[in-house]
């Protein structure tokens, strides 16, 4: 039987990369969809190097429905798509929202009107815990109500879910979709062949950490010890990419399988809240590395704390932690070791 075939629009990035691998491992065929804005060729490189064989990639930006359409054109019989194509630099959408509102925003309605031509009608799309603003209640669950975003970047993922809701009421359509609420996606594949290749100096966490202890950064700064939560620093559910991306493979079996009526939204994280001091530690404790840290002022609009329940991907979607916090510091750091290498 052929093997059903997914777009991954975004599929040399991040968090799409281990989701290519996932999905060839799975029984699937994905075709990646890049306009390597924020990610590089080489990537295709690792992909092929855990794979053994190469996963077809057209480069071309998803806000070109000509190019889109020749995509399904050429690879005929795609069953579904998963759009993880967006820029996502926070502190860059309130500088430049324009950007971020065309690219994250306009990318999910040409892709979606190119779908509705080609009649695919299963999508599962990148969201993320940013529509939950800052939660009254812990732990979040999908029933939380979505909140004021932060940022033009937080407000490009609650307008796609919005449009994404009033696609499937229309009842038109016929495009079914799967959100996944993403916490904080840390670490990378164990063979460190592929991880996270943040452009430039990283304004997240993990990769901040991986650089200062291999001495590209001189100093991490941990923003704030004076919040309400166990040692003072922010509480944040970071999840190991290698799950997250398994979510997205059994999002796509539910919706291959029929199982979703119009739109379905999935909080994919660990269930677990660690502060940031706790994530400095398990990233020495995993890697037997002291890191150079201080402790600076607050960073305006972050959340003082959030994790997700998970019970709904656990129940509905199958959705399991496989790895603990050290473990996924520690591939952080072996991907950065190997990052090393190759220099
Ligand atoms: P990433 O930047 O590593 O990957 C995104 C990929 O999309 C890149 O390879 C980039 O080149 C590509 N791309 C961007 N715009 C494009 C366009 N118009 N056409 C074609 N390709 C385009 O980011 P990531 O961390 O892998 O995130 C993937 C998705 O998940 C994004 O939608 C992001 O907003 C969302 N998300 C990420 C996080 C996180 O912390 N990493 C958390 C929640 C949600
Ligand atoms: C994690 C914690 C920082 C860097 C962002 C987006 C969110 C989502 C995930 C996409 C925070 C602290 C960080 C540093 C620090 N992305 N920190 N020093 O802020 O939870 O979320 O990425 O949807 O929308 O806002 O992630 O990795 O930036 O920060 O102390 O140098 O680490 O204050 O508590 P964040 P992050």
């Amino acid at each position: 039987m052929a093997k059903e075939k997914i777009l991954v629009t975004g599929g040399a990035g991040y968090i799409g990369s281990h989701t290519v691998v996932e999905l060839v491992e799975a029984g699937y065929e994905p075709v990646i969809v890049d306009n390597f804005s924020n990610s590089e060729e080489r990537v295709l490189d690792g992909i092929a190097a855990i794979l053994g064989r190469s996963v077809p990639c057209h480069r071309i930006d998803c806000n070109d429905a000509a190019a889109l359409r020749s995509v399904f054109e050429q690879e005929q019989d795609i069953v579904g798509v998963i759009h993880f194509a967006a820029y996502k630099a926070v502190g860059e959408s309130v500088e430049q929202p324009l950007k971020y509102y065309h690219n994250n925003v306009g990318s999910l309605v040409t892709l979606l009107q190119v779908m509705e031509e080609q009649k695919v009608h299963n999508l599962v799309f990148s969201s993320s815990c940013t529509v939950y603003g800052i939660p009254e209640t812990l732990p979040v669950t999908e029933q939380t109500p979505v909140q004021k975003a932060n940022s033009p970047y937080g407000n490009t993922k609650k307008i796609c879910e919005e449009i994404l809701v009033d696609l499937a009421s229309s009842g038109n359509s016929g495009i079914k979709s799967i959100a996944l609420r993403y916490f904080n996606p840390i670490g990378a594949h164990p063979s460190a062949k592929i991880g996270e290749l943040p452009l430039g100096v990283p304004s997240n966490l993990v990769p901040f950490i991986t650089q200062t202890a291999a001495g590209i950064r001189e100093q991490l700064t941990i923003f704030g010890n004076d919040y309400d939560t166990p040692d003072g620093t922010n509480v944040r559910d970071y999840v190991h990419v290698v799950d997250l991306a398994k979510a997205h493979v059994t999002a796509v079996a539910r919706m291959l399988q029929g199982k979703v009526q119009d739109i379905e939204f999935f909080n994919v994280g660990t269930g677990r809240g660690n502060t940031v001091l706790e994530a400095v530690h398990a990233f020495e404790n995993a890697t037997g590395v002291k890191l150079n840290y201080k402790i600076g002022p607050r960073r305006a609009g972050d959340v003082p704390k959030i994790y997700a329940d998970v019970t709904k991907a656990t129940e509905e979607l199958g959705f399991k932690t496989t790895s603990t916090l050290e473990e996924a510091m520690k591939s952080a750091w072996d991907w950065q070791l190997s990052l090393q290498k190759d220099k």
